[in-house]
């Protein structure tokens, strides 16, 4: 099941999900900035698998979308009935019929089985035919129990069939089995619903082994890591681990959080050594910060790069396609869209850059709009090098300014400005002497008049 085994990942993601009252299928509710199904993936990666089979119940075209969105090539199968685990492994059957390798199967709405437990299955299947994984439970509560002899694995008893002596058990079962592929559907074959729940249990993959005299083993990961997600209360206490785990991980790495209960990240988020992360920042998905970049306090960043000594907000908006270059700044209340700001370029304030390209060292005066949108389509806006653009200039795009050009203040750029030109845009101004208080004088008299 390593490199030179191909391996099989087979997520289950069937279930209702009913508690968590949603039209959303469950696996598809973010954490981290990503479905849930996505975190199932992304702790099997390590396995490198050669095909990713999602059993997908109500919303499997949605299902669908979402996962290929993260991996082209997974593959969604239909459980129609939710009928046990077991059952809903089966249903991967004709996908991988013509596999020859191992199967991992995992379940959707487990986000944080770690790469070192799926590590451990993997050196655990040299010695078993079949490798669960186990969880050593202070509370057991409604798990499945292991019914171990040493290190080898009897059984699995569901807690509804166990016994008061099996329900004593705090070994239980979180979830994950490895297996020969072939096997893993050979047993399933065997596997009856005659239980308690009236389910195709997978687990009991394992008593059919041992029958044919084949070994079954297990790994042991911690309860923390096999915490499943069945409602919006447990959807917050995930993120809310989660979010600590990447603080955590991000001061590590040598960032500087100065108030790390108040920054929150994506699954993907990667931020270099030595940049500064000020309070209440949020990043979306595919954010890239190099080091030394500043981002200051009350920023939202997403789908965007941000290379080396950048400084960014406080109260800045990246979405996706912003590339800053070195040196850049990024002021408050500027809003930055798809869109190449070059090395040391600033836009400082109170702006929107969309759709455009802004050479190195051109300063972008406040309150510059690029006109992007027309209500139809996009257009783009470029600017050359060491170009100055006066506060609340308009951009109307498609338009192309030059190396240092300039635009005076207030003016509404509609055609392209040559290298080295200074545009004018607006109104002329007119002054009219005295004319204030001439007028002023004349509506208090109305005023009066009309007491
Ligand atoms: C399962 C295990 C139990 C283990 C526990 C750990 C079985 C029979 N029991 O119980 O031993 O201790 O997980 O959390 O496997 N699913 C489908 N189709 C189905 C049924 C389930 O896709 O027909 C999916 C669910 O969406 C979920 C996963 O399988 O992601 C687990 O199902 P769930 O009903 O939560 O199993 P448990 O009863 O918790
Ligand atoms: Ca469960």
């Amino acid at each position: 099941m390593s490199a030179n085994k191909n391996t099989a990942l087979i997520i289950l993601a069937a279930g209702r999900g009913t508690r968590m009252n949603s039209e959303l299928p469950k696996v598809l509710h973010p954490l981290g900035g990503v479905p849930l199904v996505v975190h199932a993936m992304d702790s099997a990666d390590l396995a490198e698998p050669e095909r990713t089979i999602i059993v997908a119940g109500h919303g499997a075209d949605a299902v669908t979308k979402a996962v290929r969105e993260y991996d082209e090539n997974a593959e969604v199968v239909l459980q129609e009935e939710q009928l046990g685990t077991g059952h809903a492994v089966m249903q991967a059957q004709p996908a991988l019929a013509d596999f020859d390798g191992d199967v991992l199967v995992l379940f959707g709405d487990t986000p944080f089985i770690s790469k070192d437990t799926i590590e451990k299955l993997l050196l655990a299947r040299a010695n078993s035919d079949v490798v669960l994984l186990g969880m050593d439970c202070a509370d057991p509560k409604r798990y499945g129990r292991l019914v171990t002899d040493g290190d080898s694995l009897e059984r699995v008893v569901e807690y509804k069939d166990a016994s008061p002596q099996e329900r004593r058990i705090t070994l239980c079962n979180g979830g994950i089995v490895a297996a020969d592929t072939k096997l893993l559907f050979e047993l399933l074959d065997q596997v009856s619903n005659d239980n308690a729940s009236g389910e195709y249990y997978l687990p009991d993959v394992v008593f059919h082994a041992r029958q044919r005299g084949l070994s079954a083993g297990y790994v042991v990961c911690s309860e923390a890591e096999t915490q499943g997600i069945n409602t919006r209360a447990d959807l917050a206490i995930a993120e809310k681990l989660f979010q600590d785990k990447k603080r955590t991980e991000t001061m590590d790495n040598g960032v500087t959080l100065s108030a790390p209960d108040t920054v929150f990240f994506s699954y993907d988020t990667v931020i270099g050594r030595d940049a500064l992360i000020e309070p209440n920042v949020v990043f979306g998905p595919g954010v890239t910060v190099e080091s030394d970049a500043q981002i200051r306090a009350f920023s939202h960043l997403e789908g965007c790069h941000v290379s080396r000594g950048a400084q960014i907000g406080p109260y800045a908006r990246l979405r996706p396609g912003a590339e800053l270059s070195e040196f850049t700044r990024i002021g408050n209340f500027v809003e930055v869209k798809n869109a190449q700001i070059h090395e040391g370029a600033k836009v400082n304030h109170l702006s929107y850059i969309g759709d455009a390209e802004i050479g190195a060292h051109s300063n972008i005066g406040a309150g510059t709009i690029t006109c992007n949108y027309d209500g139809v389509m996009k257009h783009k806006t470029t600017i050359g090098e060491r170009a100055f653009i006066g506060s609340n200039t308009m951009l109307v795009a498609p338009v192309n300014v030059g190396d240092e050009a300039m635009t005076a203040s207030g003016s509404v750029i509609t055609s392209d400005v040559e290298a080295g030109a200074l545009a004018v845009a607006r109104a002329r101004q007119d002054v009219k002497p005295g004319l204030a208080r001439r007028l002023m004088d004349k509506l208090k008299a109305i005023k009066a008049k009309k007491g």
